[in-house]
């Protein structure tokens, strides 16, 4: 869908931005440019809307050659969004986002009722729409952006650190938020951002860019997390990478036990029996409340008492969320529930880290047999 070959950029004199770029970004996916500041990455994006025009080398988008199209049209055909939100101070809410409709010459109510529209798929409440940006926190700022480079409904999205200003908390929102949005759109996305776990959360496919504007290694998510190219992308995907790749293993193999549960509404009373060194109370529903030691059990008499767990796996999750959930958990056992969430069993640590190694026998034993 968009192509760089051989994409160099100089600005004035200086040591290339962008040197000799070629890669495929794929249409419908997300491709995240990550690295560090000023490798370049900002300069690639906007040569491919022809903010930036290149110094040599040729961008294609689906097989035409970017510098056949005029570069103001070529702008309004792409959603873009930057890293301060690059809102229009003096207008409210619904005309910013009104913005290149209104430009590509939509009427003014028309253009108005589809930025409203917008508002709420970016989860805004639609009072908002009449404030100015300034008027707004940073996280509802990002989501106007969105809102704006939505508007046209552009195939092709470019997106320039657009949540780096907001905290980690509304950041993961924001990501979730662009997920899901991503699931009904499926736009071409560019996504930059300096952010490894940011870059790996959200790319279908990860570009990483070393200083100098040289492209290190492109490649899906998990592949950069279990086997970066070169020291340099190593060094920056960072000490928790092994961790972290757990992300993307697969626990439908995780054992779930069985584990010896109380009502809560009946922590208190004697006739209960409780012969497991950690029982786990539950509520009525069965969901979970709390872990009650066995040593404590007497004094456990009210649901105030239970020892609060840890973080919850559900069946078919990620091995790195089975392994929270056992790591995080006071008892050592990870609570698993269903999709209602009531307790179905527990698992183990020790079990995960099984699979775990299991799965790096069977890779390495994949890998030899495709080497022969
Ligand atoms: N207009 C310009 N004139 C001259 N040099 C520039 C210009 N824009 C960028 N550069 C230089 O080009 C290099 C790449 O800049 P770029 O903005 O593309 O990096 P970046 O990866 O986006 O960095 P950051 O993470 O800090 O945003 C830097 O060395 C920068 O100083
Ligand atoms: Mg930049």
């Amino acid at each position: 869908m968009i192509q760089f070959r051989g994409v160099t950029k100089t600005y004035a004199g200086t040591q290339p931005a962008v040197d000799n770029l070629s890669i495929a970004i794929d249409r419908g996916a997300i491709t995240v440019f990550v690295g560090p500041s000023g490798c370049g990455k900002t300069t690639s994006l906007r040569m491919i809307n022809r903010m930036v025009e290149p110094t040599s080398g040729t961008i294609l988008l689906d097989g035409a050659d970017v510098q056949g199209r005029k570069a103001a049209e070529l702008r309004r055909s792409m959603g873009y969004v930057m890293q301060s939100s690059g809102l229009l101070p003096h207008r409210s809410v619904l005309d910013n986002i009104a913005t290149v409709p209104r430009l590509n010459g939509v009427p003014r109510p028309e253009a108005r009722a589809r930025a409203a529209e917008l508002l709420d798929v970016v989860g805004l409440a639609s009072v908002l729409g009449k404030r100015y940006p300034g008027e707004l926190s940073g996280g509802q700022q990002q989501r106007v952006g969105v809102a704006r480079a939505l508007a046209a409904d552009p195939p092709v999205l470019l997106m320039d650190e657009p949540f780096s200003a907001v905290d980690p908390v509304v950041r993961g929102e924001l990501q979730q938020e662009l997920l899901r949005l991503q699931r009904d759109l499926a736009k071409t996305i560019v996504f930059v951002t300096h952010d490894i776990d940011e870059a790996t959360v959200l790319g279908d496919k990860v570009a990483v860019f070393a200083v100098g504007g040289r492209l290190a290694q492109y490649a899906t998510p998990e592949e950069i997390l279990r086997a970066p190219v070169d020291n340099f992308v190593a060094g920056f995907v960072g000490r928790d990478r092994g961790f972290r790749h757990l992300s993307f293993q697969d626990g439908t193999g995780v054992p779930i036990h069985p584990i010896e549960t109380i009502e809560v509404e009946r922590l208190g009373d004697p006739t209960v029996s409780v012969r497991s060194p950690w029982t786990l109370a539950v509520d009525s529903e069965g969901r979970p409340h709390g872990w009650v030691p066995q040593a404590r059990r007497a004094d456990v008499t009210s649901q105030a008492e239970a020892v609060p767990g840890g973080s919850l796996y559900s069946r078919g999750d990620t091995l790195r969320r089975a392994l929270d959930a056992a790591l995080s958990s006071p008892s050592g056992l990870g609570v698993t529930v269903d999709d209602d969430g009531r307790v179905v069993g527990v698992v183990r640590a020790g079990e995960v880290f099984e699979l775990i190694e299991q799965a790096r026998l069977d890779r390495g034993r994949a890998d030899h047999n495709t080497a022969v």
